[in-house]
């Protein structure tokens, strides 16, 4: 990487959904590709920067020149991205980290009784960019995959994980789709991204992100 706005800049991006296991055979998941964040950590190295991209599992190739980490839970995740996170100075946390977890795993597979049903205990999982509200040296980018009340859920979660950028976007109408519309928001500004490609999405947002990477450096 000898060129581009990111030159000497080590990025870190998270990419598709965690596995939470439930017995040996089982898991609770959901619906995120990782097309998203593979884009981002294509697009980062494309702008010059040294890229760890953690992922869970995906069907996607991981892009060639990037430190590539694979994991499948919310607790490997987050030791992933602690120690990725070191010596990054930009982590754009696009994984769908599960909220929670199966309190116990069983160590054989469950099996049916009669007709009884089954109850699952959860307990939540750590908010794996929140815990690193105290790294002000790190620009942090998270997303808010909504249902409803985008801006104003995008908005509580931008205050209450410590971020410096976050990224709305519907998620009924993204998740596992090849297009994305997106909505950047800080404290202040609002920029829109129309509805594109994720490859497309993908370089605008990084454009939003090194502007405003490069504003937050300077104060
Ligand atoms: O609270 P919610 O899961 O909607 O927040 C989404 C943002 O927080 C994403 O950037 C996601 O990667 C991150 N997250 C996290 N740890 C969790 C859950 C979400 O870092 N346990």
């Amino acid at each position: 990487r000898h060129s581009g706005p990111l030159r000497g800049r080590h990025v870190v991006v998270t990419a598709g959904g965690t596995r939470e296991p439930i017995d040996p055979v089982r898991y609770l998941g959901n619906r995120s590709s990782g097309q998203m964040g593979y884009a981002l950590a294509a697009r980062a190295r494309d702008l010059g920067a040294t890229v760890t991209l953690i992922s869970g599992p995906t069907a996607l190739r991981p892009p060639r020149a990037v430190t590539f980490v694979a994991v499948e839970t919310a607790l490997e995740m987050r030791a992933a991205v602690q120690a990725a996170c070191t010596h990054a100075d930009i982590l754009i946390m696009n994984a769908a980290v599960a909220d929670f977890r199966p309190a116990q795993v069983a160590p054989e597979k469950i099996k049916k009784h009669g007709e009884e049903g089954l109850t699952l205990q959860l307990v939540q999982n750590p908010d794996v960019v929140g815990e690193l509200a105290a790294r002000t040296d790190l620009f942090k980018v998270g997303f808010a995959a909504e249902t409803h009340d985008m801006l104003v859920n995008a908005r509580s979660k931008l205050q209450r994980k410590g971020l410096h950028l976050i990224v709305a976007n519907d998620a009924i109408a993204s998740i596992g789709q090849p297009d994305i519309a997106l909505i950047v928001l800080d404290g202040e500004q609002v920029v829109e991204l129309p509805r594109q490609s994720k490859t497309e999405a993908a370089a605008a947002l990084l454009d939003v992100i090194v502007a405003r990477f490069e504003q937050w450096l300077a104060t």
